[in-house]
């Protein structure tokens, strides 16, 4: 299945709005909602207990003031972690960090993927959630099995073929894809790409994938490449354009959605503000 192209770039907001506030927290999303993203990028992990947390790093010790290993913590040990203040932000400048309006945990606290969906539930207008699946292979199926479950809830693992998706699940793990794909196979998904391997030269992507996600690094040094894709059909979803050279590469290239740490620069490069 091929995902008609989006009508017009659309603009992720990469961990939130990851420049201005610390990724992967409330903050960083409600700044992105605010900022006028049309849609939001996370990385999700599965901790000790089964949960799925919006997680970057293997271990937390870059984006809290604990260690360890996700999932070798408890859910009620992440809660314990403060994830707001590597970022060092100026207090007075820093987004709210005083609670959630639904939820009342600290706006820097350990983001669960359940609590974003109830954020992009409640946002009051259409937000987009690209969700990827981090080294799932260790898990062998289990973060896309969770995954499927939580999307089934919010009543998103299932969307009809012939309307966009609110949700999509990306992953460098073409495995992880396939699992995603098998279980719901209208849940679009976008395969990560660093490098362009040998066998995708030619625009094809791994069975059973939609969506292209190329690094700007493959843009910039491959844009024949890009146009093989669209030309093949495909939606090309690039990651992360913060500058403005790149965006406008992005932008002449006619690409589908642009990720980004910084929301609200991309829309106003777009014309979009
Ligand atoms: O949106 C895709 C991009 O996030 C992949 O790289 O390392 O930031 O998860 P990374
Ligand atoms: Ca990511």
């Amino acid at each position: 299945m091929t995902h008609a192209r989006q009508q017009r770039i659309q603009v992720v907001a990469h961990r939130g709005a990851s420049e201005d506030a610390p990724e992967h927290t409330l903050a960083a999303y409600k700044k992105a909602i605010e900022d006028g993203a049309d849609a939001l990028e996370c990385d999700v992990r599965l901790t000790a207990d089964g949960h799925l947390v919006c997680v970057h790093d293997r271990r937390v010790n870059r984006t809290s003031n604990g260690r360890g290993a996700v999932s070798a913590l408890e859910l009620a040990d992440l809660a314990a972690l403060d994830f707001g203040s590597w970022k060092d932000l100026d207090r007075d400048e820093a987004p709210d960090r005083t609670g959630g309006s639904t939820g009342g945990a600290a706006d820097t606290s350990v983001l669960t993927l359940e609590r974003l969906l109830e954020l992009v539930a409640d946002a009051g207008r259409r937000v987009e959630l690209a969700i990827e699946t981090k080294h799932p292979t260790r898990w062998a199926g289990q973060v896309e099995e969770r995954l499927l479950l939580l999307l089934k809830r919010f009543g998103l693992d299932a969307p009809p073929p012939d309307e966009p998706s609110p949700v999509r699940v990306m992953s460098f793990s073409a495995r992880s894809l396939s699992r995603v794909q098998e279980a719901s196979p209208t849940l679009p998904t976008v395969y990560l790409m660093q490098f362009v391997l040998p066998r995708h030269r030619e625009g094809r992507l791994p069975k059973g994938v939609h969506i292209a996600g190329p690094g700007i690094r493959i843009v910039r040094n491959h844009p024949a490449y890009i146009e093989k894709l669209t030309r093949a059909g495909h939606q090309v979803h690039v990651w992360t354009v913060n500058e403005p050279e790149d965006i406008d590469l992005c932008a002449r290239l006619g690409v589908d959605a642009i990720i980004t740490n910084r929301p609200a620069a991309v829309l106003r490069r777009l014309g979009r503000d």
